[in-house]
């Protein structure tokens, strides 16, 4: 039973407006870079050590207490949708062999959150496929997050980037300091301190500057959790950088309207592990990072890779 001080605490929560329960995942993208492994298999598909990248993504939206999520597919993507339902052949055929392990990971995927679809017919960039969102969002604050970064469970962000949208009521972005030379690849912020360590005032946002035009080296990193008022800013939007509709723009428009009810941007800077699966490199680089740290697989992994890059030098 619900004591005195929760259900104060549960008004005060009220007062501050609703609660974040949706999270949206873009995954409409057509994974060019890793051709051809994406030419029938959605790049959200492929596996981290074993699991596909967008389930970490799920059950990290999942751990901050959000259970409704929203992905954006296109064409070629069923079997992602397949991957969260249930796979009955499978279970029966595990259930048979007496794999219990096998069925607990695999029945683990399809009861993490009510999934939701919808799909972007026309990708016109990240701008265009949140506001795919639109009307399964409403009037609610919401989460994106982006499958090409994925955030070590250890380090929580989106927990705290919640709790800065409930208390400000306007849009939060992560942010992460990037060496200079790397702005360039990211949205970044020029900030302005707010008197917490890890929280600052986004006073303006640019869309992958020229090296030089920076206004800081904060990079925006692929998790937002945002105030409906966005999808106002993005029907607005016309195509920026790369032709494209991009939700940097869009959140440069909240950022100028600060003194408006839902306008105004914050910024959490995270400082924990971040792996990035974008580019192919930085896939494999996490790959191999994140066996080494699993606890069945890690100390034979890292045995190896001892053994492999002393033999190389
Ligand atoms: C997108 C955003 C960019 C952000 C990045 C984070 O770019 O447009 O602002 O910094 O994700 O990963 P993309 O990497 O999809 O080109």
């Amino acid at each position: 039973m619900a004591t005195a001080s929760d259900l104060t605490e549960l008004q005060q929560r009220r007062a501050l407006g609703p609660l974040v329960t949706k999270a949206v995942i873009p995954a409409a993208g057509l994974g060019t870079r890793f051709l051809p492994a994406t030419k029938a298999t959605p790049k959200e598909m492929l596996p981290v050590v074993d699991k596909p990248a967008i389930q970490y993504v799920v059950e990290e939206a999942v751990s901050a207490g959000l259970d409704d999520i929203l992905v954006i597919t296109g064409r070629n993507k069923r079997s992602l949708e397949d991957h969260f339902d249930r796979a009955w052949e499978l279970e029966a055929a595990l259930e048979a062999k007496g794999d219990t392990h096998r069925l607990a990971r695999i029945r683990k995927s399809q009861v993490l959150a009510d999934m939701y679809y919808v799909r972007q017919g026309d990708p016109r960039g990240l701008g265009h496929a949140v506001l795919c969102a639109a009307n399964h969002i409403g009037s609610n604050p919401f989460a994106v997050l982006l499958g090409d970064d994925l955030i070590d469970e250890r380090d929580p962000l989106l927990g705290r980037m919640i709790d800065v949208q409930r208390h400000t009521q306007a849009s939060v972005v992560a942010l992460m300091e990037v060496p200079p030379e790397q702005v360039h690849l990211y949205g970044c912020a020029a900030v302005e301190p707010t008197g917490q360590h890890d929280v600052v005032r986004v006073t303006g946002m640019v869309e992958k500057p020229d090296v030089g035009e920076a206004p800081s080296n904060l990079a925006v990193i692929g998790r937002y959790v945002l105030h409906w008022r966005v999808f106002d800013f993005l029907r607005e939007t016309e195509p920026g950088r790369g032709g494209e509709i991009q939700l940097t723009d869009a959140l440069q428009g909240l950022a100028q309207q600060h003194r408006t009810p839902g306008g105004g941007v914050y910024g959490v800077v995270f400082r924990g592990r971040r792996y990035d699966t974008g580019d192919r490199l930085d896939y494999l680089k996490a790959v191999v990072q994140l066996a080494c740290e699993r606890a069945d697989l890690g100390p034979d992994m890292r045995t190896w890779l001892r053994g492999y890059v002393a033999d190389m030098t």
